[in-house]
């Protein structure tokens, strides 16, 4: 009895610690989206809301994150994408391009 429970404590501490390993950052697209802002002109699922914003879903993937790095490093020169993806790092990008992307 005492045996299975401190074995059930041990696999419920490291399910936690598992979970803790990655929780600096969300890894949720669609709420980094919304933190990042980029629903704003993008949409929550990448349809734009205006005419003068690029669609992005149905995307590449792997486009969508090539464009972000080139945006975050002006290889791109967009003002507006330079803005958003400036502060954006390598795993962000990841995660928007594969929320946004296909
Ligand atoms: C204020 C409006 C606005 C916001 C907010 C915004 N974007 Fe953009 N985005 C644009 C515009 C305008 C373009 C086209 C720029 C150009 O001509 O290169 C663009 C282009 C892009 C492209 C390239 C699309 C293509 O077809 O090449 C990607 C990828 C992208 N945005 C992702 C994002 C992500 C991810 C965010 C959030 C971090 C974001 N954008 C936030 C306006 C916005």
């Amino acid at each position: 009895m005492n045996t299975s429970k401190s074995i059930f404590r041990v696999a419920l501490i490291g399910a936690v610690l598992s979970l803790c390993a990655c929780s600096g950052e969300p890894v949720d697209g669609g709420a980094l989206a919304a933190e990042k802002g980029c629903i704003a002109c993008h949409g929550a699922d990448g349809k734009a809301i205006a005419d003068i914003y690029p669609n992005l879903n149905g995307q590449w993937e792997r486009y969508l994150r090539l464009q972000l790095k080139a945006y975050r490093s002006e290889k791109r020169a967009n003002p507006i994408m330079y803005g958003m993806a400036k502060d954006l790092t390598d795993e962000e990008i990841r995660i928007l391009a594969a929320h946004y992307g296909r």
